[in-house]
């Protein structure tokens, strides 16, 4: 221990600790017994703010984790013999450890995305086999929004995905994890997003709760079977008061949307002083709270021995980096300090 205070990581939205309010709703439920698996006010209440946001008229189901919340709202989709079209850059495809796979026992058809996002172009390039019982049946779309490479479909770019999905027979699941950074940056509700999916997950833990998420189910007859399949995936939690209590903290006053804002706004300024640094290309817009960007293996060599972040694609040097709701404005200047420092004693 130095005394000093540890740098921002720039590493991932999930390396943020927690928002005090929601610590306080945490430690405020934790007041005398409650009925566990979710038979509490705090998760009575929760889902009932969350099907207000949402506009759904199915149910919502809090969950663990966002590789659960994917399994179980692609399941809730998925007939046995069909496949999850999805970009290559999925994180149910990169990064969940073959988990719908492996559990669901679908197939990923994956198309390549220059920017994370999928186009009805794109799907209908996937459906070629459809009605040949030797392929697996696309039966279900999956877009994440906001991407993992830190875009965002405009409202507009999804409806016509919904349209297209409609139109050949095709359910959207929509991955949520940081669905309120594209709130935030189209400004937008949650509703007009979720009314283009028709189940998707709501994304808390990257956005300053402990740890909890929701799947949303937009059409009740979706959700028949929603809470047994929660449970075989594991993801109902007998504590289930604390996980509506942290969903309650955040949806007060907005707190999800102001934490997302900000921490939106950190990714933009760290964009904003990138600019001014040539050694250093910013290769995705930056529109939610990632900033890609690709500079000599060197420089990152030399930024990674005082700052955390990761490499996202050793072949091009590219790198990723990562704001939160915590993030401050002098954490962002000092990084630019830094990297303006590194490339410029290296490439003289
Ligand atoms: C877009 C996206 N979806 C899902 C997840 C999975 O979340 P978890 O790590 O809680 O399983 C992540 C995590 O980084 C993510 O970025």
């Amino acid at each position: 221990m130095t005394g000093q205070a540890p740098r921002k990581s720039f590493g991932s939205d999930n390396h943020a600790g927690t928002h005090p309010d929601v610590l306080r709703a945490v430690v405020e439920a934790n007041t005398g017994d409650a009925t566990a698996y979710g038979a509490d006010p705090w998760t009575e209440r929760a889902i009932g703010e969350l099907k207000r946001v949402s506009g759904a008229k199915g149910e919502a189901y809090l969950v663990l984790n966002g590789s659960g919340a994917n399994v179980m709202g692609l399941g809730l989709l998925l007939g046995r013999h069909e496949a999850v079209i999805c970009a290559e850059t999925a994180h149910i495809n990169t990064d969940e450890c073959g988990a719908a796979e492996r559990i669901l026992g679908t197939k990923l058809l994956t198309v390549p995305s220059a920017d994370g996002k999928i186009t009805p172009e794109l799907i209908a390039g996937r459906l070629a086999g459809r009605g040949d019982e030797h392929f697996a049946q696309p039966g279900v779309v999956a877009v994440t929004q906001s991407t993992e490479v830190g875009t965002c479909y405009s409202l507009a770019e999804l409806r016509a995905i919904k349209e297209f999905c409609a139109a050949n027979q095709l359910r959207v699941y929509l991955d949520g994890a940081r669905l309120a950074n594209a709130a935030a940056f189209i400004g937008c509700s949650v509703a007009e997003i979720a009314s283009c999916a028709d189940v998707l997950s709501f994304g808390a833990t990257k956005n300053g709760a402990m740890g909890v998420e929701a799947v949303i189910v937009m059409h009740a007859a979706d959700g028949a079977n929603a809470k047994y399949l929660r449970k075989q995936h594991m993801q109902l939690s007998s504590k289930m008061r604390f996980l509506g209590a942290q969903f309650n903290a955040l949806l007060a006053d907005d707190l999800w949307l102001r934490n997302a804002g900000h921490a939106n706004a950190m990714a933009a300024r760290l964009a904003d002083g990138l600019a001014t640094i040539p050694e250093v290309e910013v290769v995705y817009p930056v529109q939610a709270d990632a900033v890609f960007a690709r500079l000599d293996p060197r420089h990152v060599a030399s930024l990674q021995r005082d700052w955390m972040f990761h490499v996202w694609d050793e072949s091009t040097s590219t790198v990723r980096w990562m704001t939160a709701f915590d993030t401050e404005e002098s954490d962002v200047d000092e990084f630019l300090a830094a990297i303006a420092a590194v490339t410029g004693a290296l490439s003289v």
